[in-house]
């Protein structure tokens, strides 16, 4: 018998009367219910006593440990080999081949079907189904981003809880026939009667399906954020990518922050970075620089449309944040800190302190003596392994953020004046480069290269083209979408268009190899160059990649960097972009046909500027 048995609470309750008259989703919680064979059917209506109760499960069930530590927080380990996305297991179903393109893995939408029904076939036996009625965004903007959860995962459940707006209040908003995206998901772990359950089922096999035509989506096997959260990278990304190519507007994997300048001129910037190289870190910054202030509206999705003035708005359909943990220490990002302390936290993949808090590598100088690592054996500073997992996460309600804009709450979102796009580059890419217009710029997005991070499953560092930061986003063909960037800048006013640059982090020095940029905090002075060439008034020289700062004009006042140390940060080296020209035109050879020839034009430009 398991604790989930022993121990009948108010979510014990088997629902045979359905707590909405909406057709189409009762029809379909039924044939999933009929398909999966739960024991029980658990429609979450999101009080805080329920989310109580989930949480007082995933105790019992030994896969939650409380923290003494911080509020109403709790530590969770994953099964060893569920511990990030698995992009070989995601699947763009969409009904012709070419129109999931080059970049992502397709199936005949009918064979996958036949084959998703096979696994979830008796799935949840044993288990409880839970049906979650959510929202991507607010729940009284315009049009409401509907989906609905299944899950037999109470993980699952308390995360979603966090990472959206779920329960009755989304249910009644639905009303009889509002569209919604149907999501479901299974661990894959059916239990037999008398089977002892494990702190994290999950399954060998694994499959994260889109549909992008009918707009549904199907995950199996895997309990980790990005393959279970639905409403996360597969409904906020991969499907709504295909919504807003059809509609007009951009679904894209970036952060949105606002910057004040002394003067309090307010600009909101966006950016896309990939997965794991510092998009919740510069959403959060404190800049060094006296008299700026960042403000946090979103770290990881940015959805975008034109308003009535021609403008790019941005809103952030998430309602948590769900970040990185390695790295996060109060000497990097503070208000990350802050943010977890506050509260409603659950930990996974971390290590637990003996007292019952949380440690990871980062976050303090010094590791305590003794921790308990994620795989939960004992761990000592002289141990070989790191404590935690390098893609173990913090999940946190975005409200624990100290620095979260009052813009936030808008449904209609915020203008933005800049785009940056950026990545993991140890060489060749500096500092920040301004991109002349928005298709070059979109050459930059289309063009952007990163060396691969614990994000994903499968190697780190290695240096691939990862457009927009979306490559394993993208729910169509990504020839399409480069067409579709290139359309959003030609339908549009130019004067109001964002303006967009590249960034790097992350450039290392040949011979040393430690970071050039100190980070961090410190990128609070890229941002003002960046806002100072919005204004007009920072200097900049062209390079055949674009402008970059003009000596003197990257504001350096105070910072610990020599003179040659920058100067190697933000140079561009026409030997290393002669190499980095065959990768990009590789990479069009892959794209194919459907490379809008816009960017093969910019191709040709910078080739002639370098002399090629
Ligand atoms: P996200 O996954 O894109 O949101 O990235 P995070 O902000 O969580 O950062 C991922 C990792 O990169 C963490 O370990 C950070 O500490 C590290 N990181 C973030 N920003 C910087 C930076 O400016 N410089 C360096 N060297 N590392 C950074
Ligand atoms: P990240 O989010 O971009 O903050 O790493 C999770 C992911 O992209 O897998
Ligand atoms: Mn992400
Ligand atoms: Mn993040």
């Amino acid at each position: 018998m398991t604790a989930l048995d022993e121990t009948p609470t108010e979510l014990d309750t088997v629902t045979t009367t359905h707590p909405t008259s909406h057709a189409k989703l009762i029809a379909w919680v039924d044939e999933m219910a009929a398909l999966t064979t739960p024991d029980r059917i658990h429609w979450i209506t999101g009080t805080p006593e329920e989310h109580q109760a989930l949480l007082d499960e995933l105790v019992a069930a030994g896969t939650f440990t409380k923290l003494d530590k911080k509020p109403n927080s709790y530590w969770c380990a994953s099964d060893p080999t569920d511990v990030a996305r698995v992009e070989d297991r995601t699947f763009i179903c969409s009904v012709d081949e070419e129109d999931a393109g080059p970049t992502n893995n397709w199936m005949d939408p009918g064979e996958m079907r036949v084959i998703m029904r096979d696994l979830y076939r008796g799935s949840m036996k044993g288990r409880t189904m839970y049906v979650i009625p959510f929202v991507m965004g607010h729940l009284d903007a315009e049009k409401p981003m509907f989906g609905v959860e299944i899950t037999d995962s109470p993980y699952v459940v308390v995360s979603m809880n966090v990472m959206a707006r779920t329960g009755t209040k989304v249910l009644e908003a639905l009303g009889t026939d509002a569209d919604f995206v149907p999501a479901m998901h299974s661990i894959g772990a059916p239990l037999e009667p008398g089977q002892a359950d494990v702190a994290w089922p999950c399954n060998d096999t694994k499959y994260i399906v889109q549909f992008p035509e009918s707009r549904e989506i199907q995950s199996f096997g895997s309990g980790y954020g990005g393959n279970a959260l639905l409403g996360k990278k597969c409904y906020s990304l991969r499907i709504a990518s295909v919504m807003a190519r059809d509609e007009g507007w951009l679904a894209e994997h970036m952060l949105i922050l606002k910057l004040t300048s002394p003067q309090g001129t307010v600009n909101y910037i966006a950016a896309a970075f990939p997965s794991a190289c510092g998009k919740t870190n510069l959403a959060m910054l404190e800049p060094t620089i006296p008299g700026w202030k960042v403000e946090t509206l979103g770290d990881d999705i940015a959805w975008m449309r034109f308003g009535k003035d021609g403008r790019l708005y941005a809103t952030n359909p998430e309602n948590g944040l769900f970040g990185v943990a390695p790295g996060t220490g109060w000497d990097t990002n503070p208000n990350a800190m802050r943010a977890i302390d506050a509260g409603g936290s659950v930990f996974t993949n971390v290590a637990l302190t003996d007292d019952g808090d949380v440690w990871w590598e980062g976050m303090t100088p010094e590791a305590p003596a003794h921790l308990t690592d994620w795989k939960g054996r004992d761990w000592t500073p002289d141990s070989t392994e790191p404590s935690s997992h390098p893609n173990s996460r913090f999940c946190t309600p975005i409200r624990n953020c100290p620095i979260l804009a009052e813009e936030y709450d808008d449904p209609q979102g915020v203008p933005i004046s800049a785009i940056l796009f950026g990545g993991r580059r140890k060489t060749t890419i500096p500092l920040v480069t301004e991109s002349r217009d928005w298709t070059h710029g979109t050459f930059m997005g289309a063009t952007l290269s990163s060396e691969t991070t614990a994000a994903a499953v499968g190697a780190v560092g290695v240096v691939r083209r990862d457009p927009m930061a979306m490559l394993p986003f993208i729910g169509y063909n990504a020839g399409d979408y480069f067409q579709h960037w290139i359309n959003v800048g030609k339908d549009a006013d130019s004067t109001k268009l964002p303006k967009i640059f590249y960034v790097n982090w992350f450039r290392r020095d040949a011979e040393d190899g430690s970071f050039l940029w100190p980070g961090f905090g410190e990128n609070g002075r890229v941002l003002k160059w960046v806002v100072e060439r919005l204004e007009g008034t920072a200097a900049a020289v062209e390079t055949p990649i674009g402008h970059v700062p003009a000596p003197g004009s990257l504001d350096v006042d105070g910072l610990d960097v020599s003179a040659e140390q920058l100067e190697k940060a933000l140079a561009v080296d026409p030997e290393e972009w002669k190499a980095e020209v065959p990768l990009i035109q590789e990479w069009f050879d892959k794209i194919g046909d459907k490379t809008p020839t816009t960017l093969l034009t910019e191709l040709d430009g910078l080739k002639a500027r370098l002399g090629l």
